[in-house]
């Protein structure tokens, strides 16, 4: 029997166990120490573009502290892309505001310029303008950030990048993260890199930066006494994770080549699949393929995402379905969305396969061969 194939596995790249084990015999063994500060001074050299960086606890937490710098409370709109994992979204609601959905373009699955400027138009005529836009860059690939930040200032809405699944993108040259003024990181265990948990806020608003820093340490003001004038949480990223994320970052352009790899791969063995459409990648930057994604048409292929998932769920191989929108989630049932037609099409015919740096040749010929059997197309078969 072989071994399970998960989706995105943490690959280790040698030298975490030197910057844990620094911890270990200095016994910082707490959520201050060399290797958070290191951690986010290279963090932020890795991504240039004057950013500086703070870490977390999670990505989730990264953007909870965010919004919450930017103002946002009780009664704000806060725009986010629908197609997303729900921590783009929880933190808009710990802060008492209200999400509105943004739908995806097909070139980069992300929210497009367009629909933001037809939507904030239209908010802006009915008054309704949300404070933020939170623009999320979903399976490795930056959204077209450029228009939608100019088209954000021109209506006075904060743009916040949620670069949880994209670290290692460009976009026009420039780092993902480094190309909003606010940016959040996830270093979860499925991530390109990890901390086994964790994330991180970017940005070059050094007061904004102070008292994110702050809040996340439980609001404790600089006083010997535990002194308090706001509420805090405990969201500070541990010493010893922190020396892992330095570890990772190491081999983070690494990874990046290797999940293109892993991508490639499986591009060539679909190709020759009518009705089988990998994730396109724009022409406005590097997208790291964090995951394979690939499409389904129906009208070609008679297999649905489900069936292809539950088929290599038998050979023990962990594909998944694209994000369910967050519109179409019972959770915000009822919540305004700005469309929403193509991320609700990309929902019901997308897979996403394993997609691993440390995926072997062998597993993914299993992988493969598997995808290929549950739509019916064994090699050397045609329809
Ligand atoms: C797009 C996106 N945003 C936010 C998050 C939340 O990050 P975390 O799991 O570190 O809280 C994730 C994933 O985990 C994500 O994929």
């Amino acid at each position: 029997m072989s071994a399970r194939i998960h989706l995105s596995l943490p690959h280790m790249g040698g030298e975490e166990r030197l910057f844990v084990g620094e911890a270990f015999d200095s016994n910082w063994l707490s959520t201050v120490g060399p290797n958070i500060d290191g951690f986010e001074v290279e963090l932020a050299r890795y991504l240039g573009g004057g950013v500086r960086a703070l870490a977390v606890s999670s990505g989730t937490a990264a953007l909870h502290l965010v919004l919450r710098a930017l103002g946002v409370g009780r009664g704000d709109r806060v725009a986010v892309s629908t197609l997303t994992f729900a921590g783009s979204v929880w933190p808009i609601l710990y802060l008492g505001a209200e999400p509105v959905f943004l739908d995806s373009e097909m070139k980069s699955w992300n929210v497009s310029a367009a629909l933001v400027d037809e939507y904030l138009r239209e908010a802006a005529r009915s008054n309704t303008l949300p404070k933020a836009l939170v623009a999320v860059h979903l399976y490795g690939q930056h959204a077209d950030i450029d228009p939608i930040a100019a088209i954000c200032e021109k209506f006075g809405v904060i743009l916040v990048e949620d670069a949880a699944e994209s670290l290692g993108a460009t976009y026009r040259g420039r780092h993902t993260g480094t190309t909003a003024n606010f940016s959040i990181l996830s270093f979860n265990g499925n991530k390109i890199i990890t901390t086994t948990g964790g994330g991180a806020v970017l940005t070059r608003d050094e007061m904004a930066l102070a008292r994110m820093r702050k809040w996340a340490n439980q609001s404790r003001e600089p006083a010997v006494e535990y002194l308090h004038r706001e509420y805090g949480f405990n969201y500070r990223m541990s010493n010893v994770l922190a020396g892992i994320g330095r570890g990772q970052l190491r081999v983070l352009d690494d990874r990046v080549q290797q999940r293109r790899a892993v991508f490639d791969r499986y591009r060539e063995a679909f190709a020759d699949i009518p009705g089988v459409v990998m994730q396109p990648e724009a022409d406005w930057g590097t997208h790291t393929r964090w995951l394979t994604v690939l499409t389904l048409d129906p009208n070609e292929v008679q297999a649905t995402p489900r069936d292809v998932v539950e088929a290599l769920a038998k050979d023990d191989i962990e594909a998944r379905p694209v994000w369910r929108p967050m519109h179409l989630q019972p959770m915000f049932t009822g919540a305004p969305s700005i469309g929403g037609s193509v991320a609700q099409r990309l929902f019901e015919t997308g897979v996403c396969l394993p997609s691993s740096s440390s995926l072997t040749e062998g597993e993914q010929g299993r992988v493969i061969e598997a995808v290929r059997g549950a739509l019916a197309l064994m090699p050397g078969r045609t329809r």
